[in-house]
């Protein structure tokens, strides 16, 4: 008797003459269609990639389906595009100003708490806060704020 070769009772699990196909007990199944160029592994309830220096994952596109946890610093060098719900539990910071606008049913920009201003003009629609005058009754201007 030879053990390990496939037979009418042991089929192999596959026939195509493209594919090298390994499936284990549990079901996982690592398969490589090398006609497609195309390798799977599926069926398995984790996968772990440990290396001491670098993992490279080096393709146009990456989709991940699931949520994904970043324990380190996050390093981003393209832009960013948030199609949904942002929020920031540290200090927010930005360095190269900041531009936004309202969105789908009027949202709008609140901001609770102290704001603290310094180094430039604070203005709204054309008045600028720390140096604006208002007409005086008894003539002229009024002086701006101090
Ligand atoms: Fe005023």
């Amino acid at each position: 008797m030879l053990l390990g070769l496939y037979s009418d009772q042991r089929p192999a699990p596959s026939h195509s003459p493209d594919e090298h196909l390994r499936v284990y007990p549990d079901g996982a199944r690592i398969l490589y269609n090398h006609a497609a160029g195309a390798l799977s592994v599926s069926g398995i309830q984790t996968a772990t990639v440990q290396a001491a220096v670098l993992v490279t994952v080096s393709c146009p596109e990456t989709v991940i389906t699931g949520n994904v946890t970043i324990l380190g610093r996050l390093t981003v060098l393209g832009d960013v595009i948030a199609r949904a719900k942002a929020t920031v539990s540290g200090l927010f910071s930005y360095l190269a100003g900041m531009a936004g606008s309202g969105g789908a049913g009027g949202a709008s920009t609140t901001i609770s708490g102290n704001i603290n201003h310094s180094g430039g003009a604070l203005s709204s629609n054309g008045v600028t806060l720390h140096s604006h005058t208002h007409p005086d009754p008894h003539g002229g201007n009024t002086e701006p704020p101090r």
